[in-house]
């Protein structure tokens, strides 16, 4: 299968720059955790932090949706091993992308639910037309079309995710 980019390395790296920034100026003097969404949140959480140049904690949560067999309702399970200890921290979510918005509104419930003292939601892209969960992302890389995308963490059968590049892919 071929990759078609989307979005290059610099333009990625020029947004999370300014999604650094702002992070900044928003959590100053603020206890603040970065929870990120396993696994493909990873290579924008590793590109994110270092352009952070406030404190910071780093954390990580998996989660896995299963679909009922008799229903389309999809189930959010979260692994308890990761156990995120946010217990009075602001925490800012990370995840890859916001697609239907399931994955990322079960898991605030879920550090709000943990003690965090606030929690807001950062997503690399979001995807338009598919959004079934009102949830509004507070920084947001990129607005992307309903294409299946990889690379920059993303994967499809956990191939392609060391791309540093976001492409769709193609058949
Ligand atoms: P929801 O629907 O819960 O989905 O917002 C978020 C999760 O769905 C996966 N996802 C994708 N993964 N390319 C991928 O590699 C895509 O285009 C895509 N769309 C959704 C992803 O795991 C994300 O965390």
């Amino acid at each position: 299968m071929a990759v078609e980019p989307l979005i290059d390395e610099s333009s990625i790296q020029h947004r999370l720059e300014a999604m650094g920034r702002e992070i900044e100026d928003d959590y100053r003097d603020k206890p603040l955790t970065i929870v990120a969404v396993l696994t493909g949140s990873l290579i924008a959480l590793a590109d994110l932090v270092r352009r952070i140049r406030i404190p910071l904690r780093i954390a990580l949560v998996q989660a896995s949706s299963y679909r009922g067999k008799t229903t389309t309702a999809t189930t959010l399970v979260v692994n308890e091993a990761f156990a995120p200890d946010v217990a009075g921290r602001d925490v800012l979510l990370l995840d890859d992308i916001l697609d239907t918005g399931q994955t990322l509104s079960a898991l605030v419930q879920h550090i709000e639910d943990r003690g965090a003292a606030s929690v807001r939601t950062a997503v690399l892209l979001r995807k338009i037309g598919r959004q079934i969960v009102p949830i509004e992302p507070d920084y947001c890389g990129f607005v992307i079309p309903d294409v299946f995308v990889v690379g920059y963490g993303l994967d499809y059968n956990d191939d392609y995710r060391h791309l540093p590049f976001v492409g769709v892919l193609r058949e």
